[in-house]
C-alpha cells in the first residue's frame, strides 16, 4: 500500500530540535521531500478540484444537471447518503471561494457564476419553507432546499442561523469588487438588496439558539458567533460605501463580538464549540472552530485572539487541542507523534458514519497554519505566550515565550517546523484521496478508504483555499480590526429588521475590471443628520408579566406584524426585573413611517391580550440615530 507506507514516511518527521543538532540535516532533508510531494499534489490537484467543483454548480455543471441556476448542489451523490440539495451554508462557502478566486484573477465565467448564485439566492429568500417566510425573515434561517429552489418539508435540524450571514460575507465581496471597480451602481441595485435581508436576519436572530454547522446540536455554534460578526461587520463598511446604512449592523456587532469571547475557555485552552442550555454532552473540541478561525481571517489584524484570528495565541492552542482529540481515536494516526499533522475529522465523539476524518476538516487544519506563516512573515517575527506555548513546543521543543524577530534561529525553527506541520495535512488528503483525485466527505478512520458522499463541493472548496493560502494567496480584509469594540459586559440585544424579496438580479454586461466609475464618487457618505433612508427605533415597555408570558409589539408595518399578534415582534426581557419590569426592543423602521402600534401580552399558550385603546402613534423620524418610545403597559 503505497499510500500507507508514503504516511509512515511522514510520520517520523517529527520536528525535534531546531539547531545544531544531527538529526537536523536529516529532518530538513525530509521536510524538503515532503514539500515536493505537496507541491507535485497541489499541482495535479488544483485544476482537478476546480473542475469538479463547478460541476456541481446548475445548471451548466457536468454533475449538477436538473440543478436550477446558480444553485450548488452538496454533492452528486443521490443515496447513502442523499446529498441532491442544496444548503444555505455550503453554497455560501463555496461561493465566498469562488468570489476571492475571482477578485485575485478576473475570469469572466466565474463572474457569470456569481451573478447567477446571487439571483438563485434572491428567489431563494422568498421561498417560504418549514422555518417561516420572508416576511419576519424567519425563513431565511432555513437550512437546505431542493435544488429546483423549492422547499425541502422533511424533517431536519433547523432553522440553522449561519447560513444568512455566511451569504452576506460572499455577496459582500462581490459588491466590494463591483465598487472598487466602477459598477457601484449594480451593487446598489442587484446585489445590496439580497445582502440586506441576511443582515436583518443575523441582527435580528442571533441570540436565539439553532443548530450547528453539522447540523446536530441545538444551541449556540461558535462558528455561526463569529459569521455573524464579521457579517455585520463587513455590511456596515458596504453599505457605507454604497450610500446608506446598516444602523442594526453597527448596533448589533459589538454585542456578537462580546458574545463570541464566551466560548473561550481560558483553562483547557480552547474555543468550546457548542454551548447548550444546561451542559453539554461533549467536550466541544470540534472543527468548528477552526473553520471559524479561517473564515475570519483578516492579515491586517495580524495576530488579535478577539476575532481569533489564525495566528492569535488561542487559535493555535485551540489548533492543538483539537487535532489532539483526534491522534488516538483513528486508526490511520496510530503512531504519529504531537507536531505531526495527522487526520482530523469533526469531533471525537462523531458517530455519523462510525465516526471518521474528514478532507474538508483536515484542510482546515492545514489552512489556519498558513494564514499564520502568511502573517508571521509579514509582520516579521512570531509571539509566543503562555497559550500557545504548548502549541510551539510540539513543533520546536526548546522555544520559550516571548517575540521572536526574524533575525533569530528561534523564528527560523517556527516557521520551517509550522510550514512543515501544514504540509502534512495537505500529505493526508494526498494520500487518502481517490485514486483519480476525487475528494468525497470522508474517509475511512481504520483504512483511510475514501468514503461518504462523492465529489463533496464543500471538500474541493476546502481545497482550493487552503492552497491558495499555502501559495501566499490570502482573501481581502474585512475590517476585523476596525470593527473591534467590546463592550464592558455583554447583552443580547437585537433588532429587528425589515425585510423585502429582491427583484432586481439582472446584471449589465461587460463588468470587467477597472470600468469607468459609473456611481462610485457621486454616492453621497450617510450625514449623522439625514440621508438615512432607516432608522433604529428602540422602544421600551413597562410591564409585569407571570412566567411563560411575553411582551410583542404589534403594529400597522409589516415589521410589526401588520397587527397580527403572531407576527409581531418580540421584546428581550434581559432587562426586567420585579421592582423594574423593562421589556425592550430595537427596530429598525423606514423614516417618515406613522406607526400605529400596541403592545400585546402574550401566553404560553399563544392567546393574545391586548393593551387597551387608543393605539398609540410615533411618526419615525429622519434623523439617522432614529429615535426611543418609552411606555407603560395599560
Ligand atoms: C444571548 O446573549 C447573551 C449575552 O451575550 C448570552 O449570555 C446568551 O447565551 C445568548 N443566547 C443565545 C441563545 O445566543
Ligand atoms: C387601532 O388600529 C386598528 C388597525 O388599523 C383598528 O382596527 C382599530 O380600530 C384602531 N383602534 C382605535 C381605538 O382607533
Amino acid at each position: 500500500m503505497y499510500a500507507f507506507s508514503s504516511l509512515l514516511l511522514f510520520g517520523a518527521l517529527a520536528v525535534q530540535s531546531v539547531f545544531g543538532r544531527p538529526d537536523d540535516v536529516r529532518a530538513k532533508r525530509d521536510a524538503e521531500i515532503l514539500k515536493r510531494s505537496v507541491d507535485s499534489f497541489v499541482e495535479t490537484e488544483t485544476p482537478y478540484a476546480w473542475q469538479r467543483l463547478l460541476c456541481n454548480i446548475g445548471s451548466g455543471g457536468c454533475a449538477a444537471s436538473g440543478a436550477d441556476s446558480g444553485v450548488v448542489v452538496a454533492s452528486p451523490s443521490r443515496s447513502n447518503p442523499d446529498y441532491w440539495y442544496t444548503w444555505t451554508r455550503d453554497s455560501a462557502l463555496v461561493f465566498k471561494g469562488i468570489v476571492e478566486a475571482f477578485t485575485q484573477s478576473y475570469d469572466p465565467a466565474l463572474q457569470t457564476q456569481i451573478q447567477n448564485y446571487i439571483a438563485a439566492q434572491a428567489k431563494l429568500q422568498g421561498v417560504s419553507n418549514p422555518s417561516g417566510g420572508l416576511s419576519n425573515g424567519a425563513g431565511l434561517g432555513e437550512p437546505k432546499f431542493r435544488v429546483d429552489l423549492t422547499q425541502f418539508t422533511g424533517e431536519w435540524g433547523r432553522p440553522q442561523r449561519d447560513g444568512p450571514p455566511l451569504r452576506a460575507i460572499a455577496l459582500i465581496n462581490y459588491a466590494k469588487w463591483l465598487v472598487n471597480n466602477g459598477y457601484t451602481s449594480t451593487a446598489q441595485s442587484a446585489v445590496w438588496p439580497v445582502i440586506k435581508n441576511d443582515l436583518a436576519y443575523t441582527a435580528q436572530y442571533w441570540n436565539q439558539t439553532g443548530f450547528d454547522l453539522w447540523e446536530e446540536v441545538q444551541g449556540s455554534s461558535f462558528f455561526t458567533a463569529t459569521s455573524s460578526h464579521r457579517a455585520l461587520v463587513e455590511g456596515a463598511a458596504l453599505a457605507a460605501s454604497l450610500g446608506t446604512s446598516c444602523a442594526a449592523c453597527t448596533t448589533v456587532a459589538p454585542q456578537l463580538l462580546c458574545f463570541v469571547q464566551s466560548f473561550w475557555n481560558p483553562s483547557q485552552g480552547y474555543a468550546v464549540s457548542n454551548t447548550v442550555n444546561g451542559g453539554s454532552y461533549r467536550t466541544g473540541k470540534d472543527a468548528n472552530s477552526i473553520i471559524a478561525s479561517i473564515h475570519n481571517f483578516d492579515a491586517t489584524a495580524g495576530c488579535d485572539a478577539a476575532t481569533f484570528q489564525p495566528c492569535s495565541d488561542r487559535a493555535l492552542s485551540n489548533h492543538k487541542i483539537v487535532v489532539d482529540s483526534f491522534r488516538s481515536i483513528y486508526k490511520v494516526n496510530n503512531g504519529i507523534s504531537q507536531g505531526v499533522a495527522v487526520a482530523v475529522g469533526r469531533y471525537s465523539e462523531d458517530v455519523y458514519y462510525n465516526g471518521n476524518p474528514w478532507y474538508l476538516a483536515t484542510l482546515a487544519a492545514a489552512e489556519q497554519l498558513f494564514d499564520a506563516l502568511y502573517v508571521w512573515k509579514q509582520q516579521g517575527s512570531v509571539t509566543v505566550t503562555s497559550t500557545s506555548l504548548a502549541f510551539f513546543r510540539d513543533l520546536v521543543p526548546s522555544v520559550t515565550t516571548g517575540t521572536h524577530s526574524s533575525t533569530s534561529a528561534t523564528y527560523t525553527g517556527i516557521i520551517n517546523a509550522v510550514q512543515t506541520y501544514a504540509d502534512g495535512f495537505v500529505n493526508v488528503v494526498s494520500t487518502y484521496k481517490s485514486a483519480s483525485g476525487a475528494l468525497p466527505e470522508q474517509f475511512d478512520r481504520n483504512t483511510g478508504t475514501p468514503i461518504g458522499a462523492s465529489d463533496l463541493t464543500w471538500s474541493y472548496s476546502a481545497f482550493l483555499t487552503a492552497t491558495a493560502r499555502r501559495a501566499g494567496r490570502i482573501p481581502t480584509s474585512w475590517n476585523a480590526n476596525g470593527g473591534k469594540t467590546l463592550p464592558g459586559s455583554c447583552s443580547g440585544l437585537v433588532v429587528a429588521g425589515s425585510y423585502a424579496s429582491a427583484t432586481q438580479t439582472t446584471f449589465p454586461a461587460s463588468q470587467t475590471p477597472g470600468g469607468s466609475p459609473t456611481a462610485t464618487g457621486t454616492v453621497p457618505p450617510p450625514t449623522a443628520t439625514g440621508d438615512c433612508t432607516e432608522v433604529l427605533v428602540t422602544f421600551t415597555e413597562r410591564a409585569s408579566t407571570s412566567w411563560g408570558q411575553t411582551i410583542k409589539l404589534v403594529g400597522n408595518h409589516p415589521t410589526l406584524g401588520n397587527w397580527n399578534p403572531s407576527n409581531g415582534v418580540a421584546l428581550s426581557a434581559a432587562g426586567y426585573s420585579t421592582s423594574n419590569p423593562v421589556w425592550t426592543i430595537s427596530v429598525v423602521l423606514p423614516v417618515g413611517t406613522a406607526l400605529q402600534y400596541k403592545y400585546v401580552n402574550m401566553a404560553a399558550d399563544g392567546t393574545a391580550k391586548w393593551e387597551s385603546d387608543p393605539n398609540r402613534s410615533l411618526t419615525v423620524p429622519s434623523k439617522c440615530d432614529g429615535t426611543s418610545s418609552s411606555d407603560t403597559w395599560r
